[in-house]
């Protein structure tokens, strides 16, 4: 049996607003793989709870990330958008992953430590357990491709290492199911470029993240032109001139990450930039970055707005991603279940 070449899975979880972060590191690249590959973009509410969320504002926040991914020019028609947990697959596969992946893999998760904290004792299993279900949602669609950030390398690893666990442990039931070489193929991160950290505008050692208290450190794909323009104008900078090329960005991270937002908006390199503006002062690129980033930014804001004024269109096209969505991942699953061993047709 032959298998899909070239199928693109990501996921974003609807917790809170999506900042140009989430755009420049994800989003903007979930657009561009549309002209050459078939892609599947889930808004991930089952990973959403693996911390506690208020209902009310997981329902809003699952409609946010869908009318953004629209705004930015994601079509949902051409590919599939949809919300986790309307397919069921996804926890059918997780819990057989949960069987796969070793408590050692887990262990060595540092998103996991991260968020555990001191309070490993009162983390949810679902926070251990997140990568495995995040295994479950790339495989369940034997996807090839997923475009992450690098703080999501890690866990893409660990997928492959349960698609490789899978592939040898039943080996030989795979074979007599009729699958050549292993079931499941092995998903490749698609990095992203220039930009791919987001620092905040408050401190350039900080990635720029939807928690930070201080809304000044990071631009919402909701904010409006005057308030984009505010924060660019007021985000942090060092007392030097611009440098002339990248290496001069050591131990200056405010001009880095400016600079480095300013070539992925535009779609050019840092040193392009710095072509431009080296030598000069923080000013100058700053006055720019905030035309760019409104003309960039601004009709996403009010495209989103506009969508998010109608939840029940948003709500119809998550019901039709999803049975897309359910047609891929079924017949997958019924593979798995018999590989397994589990009674059933
Ligand atoms: N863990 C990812 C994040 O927090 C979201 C995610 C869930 C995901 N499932 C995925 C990303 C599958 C890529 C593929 O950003």
């Amino acid at each position: 049996m032959s298998k899909p070449l070239n199928r693109v899975f990501s996921g974003v979880q609807p917790t809170g607003n999506l900042h140009l972060g989430n755009y420049l590191g994800a989003i903007k690249r979930f657009v561009e793989l549309q002209n050459s590959h078939e892609c599947i973009y889930c808004v991930v509410d089952m990973h959403a709870i693996t911390v506690w969320q208020d209902p009310a504002e997981l329902r809003q926040s699952t409609r946010e990330v869908t009318a953004t991914f629209i705004a930015c020019g994601i079509d949902p028609a051409k590919h599939i958008v949809f919300n986790q947990s309307q397919v069921q697959e996804h926890a059918e596969l997780a819990w057989v992953f949960n069987c796969v992946a070793r408590m050692g893999w887990l262990n060595r998760m540092t998103q996991f430590k991260e968020k555990a904290g001191k309070h490993k004792e009162n983390a949810s299993v679902g926070l251990f357990a997140y990568p495995a279900l995040m295994a479950a949602d790339i495989l369940v669609y034997r996807a090839t491709h997923v475009p992450v950030g690098d703080d999501q390398k890690q866990h893409l690893e660990l997928s492959r290492d349960i698609a490789q666990k899978f592939n040898v442990d039943f080996e030989a039931s795979i074979a007599e199911a009729g699958f050549e070489d292993g079931f499941f193929p092995l998903p490749e991160p698609l990095i992203t470029g220039h930009a791919t950290r987001v620092m905040s505008f408050r401190d350039g050692n900080n990635k720029m993240s939807k928690s930070d208290p201080s809304d000044m450190s990071r631009i919402n794909l909701t904010d409006d032109a005057d308030a984009i323009a505010k924060k660019i104008r007021k985000a942090k900078t060092d007392p030097e001139p611009l440098p002339g090329d990248t290496d001069g960005f050591e131990g200056r991270p405010e001009a880095e990450n400016l600079v480095g937002i300013f070539a992925a908006l535009q779609d050019s390199s840092p040193q392009d930039v710095l072509n431009t503006y080296g030598g000069g002062q923080f000013s100058g690129l700053k006055s720019d970055l905030a035309d760019l980033a409104v003309e960039k930014l601004g009709p996403i804001g009010a495209e989103t707005a506009r969508l998010i004024a109608d939840p029940g269109h948003i709500d119809a096209v998550l019901k039709d991603g999803a049975e897309r969505a359910r047609a891929i991942a079924e017949p997958i699953m019924r593979d798995v279940k018999k590989i397994v061993g589990f009674v059933g047709g």
